[in-house]
């Protein structure tokens, strides 16, 4: 896959998205991925927080799945439609221990994961996710080993486990960093504080990408971060910030695209030092700052006041499905 047109691919598909078009990307004819190991936040997180600590309310999981669903999302997930593109069950969540089924992959996101370890107090004295990066990949190496233990045990745990080949395979996701910024900034960091951090944001989630290669991984799909100065928690934190001609508020903006451009030119980085390794990076921020410049074009309407709505625990942008009919985000 050539990274510039998948990534291309991706953004028009997003622009005008929907889960037909993903399918297209991820077509399974061309694509056979056994699975997906996913690593990220609550824009992946399909279980890891609700069952570490505790399940979202409804309406969360209202308009696909019937009920909470583990995400913080009443649909599915960018991840999920993935799953669903690349005909594989929706991934669950490693550290769900009831009714989990691992033979197509595992998912390491939590709600509110970092790439660092958070500085913001953690869950349940504060909000941060203690399963940062370093962890969730330090999961999946454990996740490898004991899998494949289970695997020659044989019987019905064997079969919940993935192959040992599938691990060369498979298609490894990452959707993680926005905490990284927005956490610092609720710690009253300012925004040039928190640019100053990148370089280390950026190298920590390379050393990740690097241990996941030395254990075998060879395929990395890495989203962007997004415009986090859309965000209504952004917007109602920071009211003074300048806005832009869509009211995104521009320094948030150019604190996530700063980010994004030193993560895409480490991405480059690497992969000439891993020629063996496919490594895509996914340009979701333009795809998704492309909803407010766009509106219309993306048939969604963005009433002034849904920033209001929207403004429910950190769920901006969480979910593939509000490009389409999404009852609760107006979209
Ligand atoms: C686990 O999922 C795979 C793929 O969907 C399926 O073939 C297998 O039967 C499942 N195992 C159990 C025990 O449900
Ligand atoms: C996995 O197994 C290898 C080989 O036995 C060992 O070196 C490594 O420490 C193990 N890793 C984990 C996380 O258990
Ligand atoms: C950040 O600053 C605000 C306003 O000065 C203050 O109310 C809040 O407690 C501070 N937060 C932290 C984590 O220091």
């Amino acid at each position: 896959m050539d990274p510039t047109t998948t990534t291309f691919i991706l953004l028009s598909l997003l622009l005008y998205g929907s889960t037909t078009g993903f399918s297209r990307v991820f077509s399974s004819e061309s694509c056979p991925f056994p699975a997906i190991f996913n690593f990220g936040a609550s824009n992946s997180d399909t279980g890891g927080f609700a069952a570490a600590f505790f399940q979202p309310k409804p309406p969360y999981g209202d308009t696909f799945f019937g009920m909470p669903s583990g995400r913080a999302c009443d649909g599915r997930l960018i991840v999920d439609f993935t799953a669903e593109s690349l005909d594989l069950p929706f991934l669950s969540s490693y550290l769900n221990s009831l009714a989990t089924n691992f033979s197509h992959g595992a998912n390491f996101a939590t709600v509110s994961s970092t790439i660092r370890l958070p500085t913001a107090d953690v869950i349940p004295q504060g909000q941060a996710s203690p399963f940062y990066l370093s962890l969730q990949c330090s999961q999946f190496a454990q996740f490898k080993n004991r899998s494949q233990i289970i695997r020659r045990q044989g019987g019905i745990y064997a079969s919940l486990m993935p192959r040992e080949e599938t691990f060369a395979k498979a298609l490894y996701t990452f959707d993680i960093g926005q905490n990284d910024l927005t956490q610092s900034l609720f710690l009253n960091m300012t925004i040039v504080q928190v640019i100053a951090a990148i370089p280390d944001i950026v190298n920590h989630f390379l050393d990740n990408i690097k241990n996941l290669y030395s254990l075998g991984a060879r395929l990395f799909w890495v989203y962007n971060t997004r415009p986090i100065g859309c965000f209504p928690q952004i917007l109602t934190s920071f009211p003074s910030a300048k806005k832009d001609s869509v009211g995104c508020a521009k320094p948030y903006n150019r604190l996530a695209q700063r980010f994004n451009a030193e993560l895409k030119n480490a991405l480059a980085r690497l992969r000439i030092e891993f020629p063996l390794a496919t490594i895509v990076y996914v340009d979701l921020y333009s795809a998704l700052y492309s909803l407010y410049t766009h509106p219309t074009k993306n048939g969604n309407k963005i009433p002034k006041d849904a920033i209001l709505l929207l403004f429910y625990f950190n769920l901006k942008f969480l979910c593939a499905n509000q490009y389409d009919r999404h009852k609760f985000f107006f979209f």
